[in-house]
């Protein structure tokens, strides 16, 4: 099983998370950046509402080929109840994505909102079936056992073609 895990992280929060499962399931490992890097102000201002929006940022890679792996890991921090735009810009740069499951995951404060949901419907109309969803708040991110459901979930979603 070749697993391709992609996050995006602002504060180093979900990118604790995506290491560990990377180091668990191996595969490939891309963190997505924004061209344009957020400061604590704009994450709040433009971020959020960007977020809010739906928008997707200009990112780094600008594309994320995910033709050679069997299952697609996906992990936002919530903002403003959504994925981030850097994360919609990583959704909108996939490709060899057609018919891959994927497990998404997002990392909040405790109010998740509408983060996953949302960004479930925007794999799907990339034709990714999402297999499974985990929400991590500040006390899940230090809890193993909830890692390793999620392990165990990618692991299954990329067993299972
Ligand atoms: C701009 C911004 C907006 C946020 N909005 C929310 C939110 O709507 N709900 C929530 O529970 N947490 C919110 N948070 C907290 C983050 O989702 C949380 O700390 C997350 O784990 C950070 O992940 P990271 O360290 O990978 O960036 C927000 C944080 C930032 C910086």
């Amino acid at each position: 099983m070749k697993a391709a895990t992609i996050f995006h992280s602002y504060s180093g929060i979900t990118k604790g998370v995506a290491q560990k499962v990377h180091e668990a399931v191996g595969g490939e490992i891309v963190e997505v950046k924004p061209v344009d890097s957020y400061s604590k102000l704009t994450a709040y201002t433009f971020g959020c509402r960007r977020a809010m929006k739906g928008e997707c940022d200009k990112i780094k890679p600008e594309s994320i080929d995910v033709s050679g792996s069997d299952v697609i890991v996906i992990g936002t921090p919530v903002w403003a109840f959504k994925a981030t735009p850097v994360v919609n810009g990583a959704v909108s740069a996939l490709f060899g994505c057609d018919g891959k499951n994927a497990v998404i995951f997002a990392t909040c404060g405790g109010k998740e909102g509408e983060t996953l949901p949302i960004l479930k419907k925007a794999l799907e109309k990339k034709g990714v079936n999402v297999a499974g969803e985990f929400v991590f708040n500040k006390k899940d991110v230090s809890d193993s056992s909830k890692i390793d459901e999620l392990i165990a979930a990618v692991r299954s979603a990329g067993s299972s073609e």
